[in-house]
């Protein structure tokens, strides 16, 4: 799309790093009459321009919520397809990726993964591990509570061990056991399809985030939308508790 159709952003106030909820396959398959796999494949298409971009213009981290550990409920064929859609999605995309610098990071629990789901993924971290650019962070069979379980654990293990002292557990210890260490927090978080909630995604993270809701659904999210959804957080004042500058 021409640059002339996007909203303006300015360059030097980007957020440094960007969530996504994908949200309104199922509903956007409803509309179109087709199978909700259908909606999903329509929203790993809406997937490609977002990434390209965001490395294009120098967004540092993108975060793209996949596959939650609640997702697993949904009927086997529905879950059977993302599972697919997952895997087709790395391998067609991976070697682009790899070119433009990105650097690809699984947040969730990889063990819970199929096997061939899991190894692509590990393929695919590891061959983009030395990557500068795009730091593009999928997360797959992911909750918030569960990373936050799983740091405070490793914690507890670093303590028990004498690797670390009591007193040194703090938001630099938390922070540096979560899937995103060394990531900067998210500072826009967008969630399609008009729905208000965070869903278990990024919860320590979106701490300070700004929320961005717009009403379409995920398949039909364009870069138009995408560069709304910046130019509306660069219109918000940011005071983390404090007050303007
Ligand atoms: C939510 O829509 C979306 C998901 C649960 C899956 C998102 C996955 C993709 C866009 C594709 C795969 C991702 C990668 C990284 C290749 P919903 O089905 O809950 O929508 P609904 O609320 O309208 O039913």
């Amino acid at each position: 799309m021409s640059q002339a159709f996007l909203a303006p952003v300015d360059p030097a106030r980007l957020p440094r790093h960007v969530a996504i909820i994908m949200d309104g396959n199922g509903r956007w398959a409803r509309q179109h009459r087709v199978r909700v796999a259908m909606g999903h494949r329509a929203g790993t298409e809406a997937l490609r321009d977002i990434i390209r971009n965001s490395s294009d213009i120098g967004i540092q981290a993108l975060s793209l919520y996949a596959f939650s550990t609640e997702n697993w409920s949904r009927p086997q064929a529905e879950v059977e397809a993302l599972m697919q859609l997952m895997l087709d999605f790395f391998r067609s995309e991976i070697d682009e990726l790899d070119r433009k610098g990105v650097r690809i990071t699984i947040l969730g629990d990889r063990d819970g993964l199929p096997a061939a789901q899991r190894e692509t993924l590990e393929q695919a971290q590891r061959r983009t591990r030395q990557n500068a650019g795009l730091r593009l962070n999928i997360a797959i069979n992911y909750g918030g509570r569960a990373e936050l379980a799983r740091a405070a654990r490793l914690i507890a293990q670093d303590v028990a061990s004498g690797a670390l002292d009591v007193h040194d557990v703090d938001e630099q210890a938390l922070e540096s056991r979560l899937y995103t260490a060394g990531l900067p927090q998210v500072d826009l978080l967008i969630r399609t399809s008009g729905e208000m909630r965070l869903s278990n995604f990024l919860l320590y993270q979106c701490a300070y985030a700004e929320f961005v809701f717009p009403q379409v659904l995920w398949p039909d999210f364009t870069l138009r939308d995408y560069h709304e959804c910046l130019a509306q957080y660069q219109s918000r004042s940011r005071r983390f508790g404090g007050r303007e500058a």
